[in-house]
């Protein structure tokens, strides 16, 4: 288990596949997503460019959410995804759980409406000033994505 603080001052505990998850039964979603040789990510209207993500609706498992996050955020429609690990974040008024997955896309369809993103963005790299840079969202400042790319890399599941 690994243990740090976010950009917004909220305590972070974050396990890697092999270890025991938080929660059960976690209500939101973070999927880094490859298609082909690039990461997908979203522009979310809001918090900037991001791994699509969000929040497990009723009757649905976090594994449904993810392929309908992603198909939502992104209009890519998923070949393959294996869990990653799960993260919880202390924030002031609720301990929320998340589960990340990693997937490997198949298609991207255009689509008119990427709800309340501006729809997919295909990065060669991720940058390594990302903490300082502005166009990004929170959720990708903290350790969570320099582990989660560090294990993708060590299990060489980039390729
Ligand atoms: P909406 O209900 O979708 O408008 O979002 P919200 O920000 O009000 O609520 P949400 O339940 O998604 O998150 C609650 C708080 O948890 C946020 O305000 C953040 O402080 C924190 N949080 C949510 N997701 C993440 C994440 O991926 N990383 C980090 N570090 N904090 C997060």
């Amino acid at each position: 288990m690994r243990q740090f603080t976010d950009q917004n001052g909220n305590t972070v505990r974050l396990v890697l596949n092999g270890e025991e998850p938080f929660s059960n039964d976690p209500k939101h979603v973070w999927v880094i997503c490859k298609y082909r040789h690039q990461w997908l990510l979203t522009t979310h209207q809001k918090r900037g460019l991001e791994f699509p993500g969000g929040k497990v609706e009723y009757g649905e498992t976090p594994l449904e959410a993810a392929h309908r996050e992603v198909l939502e955020e992104t209009g890519a429609l998923i070949h393959s995804i294996t869990w990653l690990g799960q993260y919880e974040v202390a924030a002031e008024e609720e301990r929320i759980h998340k589960n990340i997955y990693f997937a490997v896309i198949s298609t991207l369809q255009e689509k008119d409406c990427y709800y309340e993103t501006n729809g997919p963005v295909c990065l060669d790299a991720l940058p390594d000033t990302i903490r300082e840079d502005s166009r990004f969202s929170f959720v990708m400042k903290d350790d969570v994505l320099t582990y989660c790319v560090d294990y993708l890399r060590k299990e060489q599941l980039l390729k």
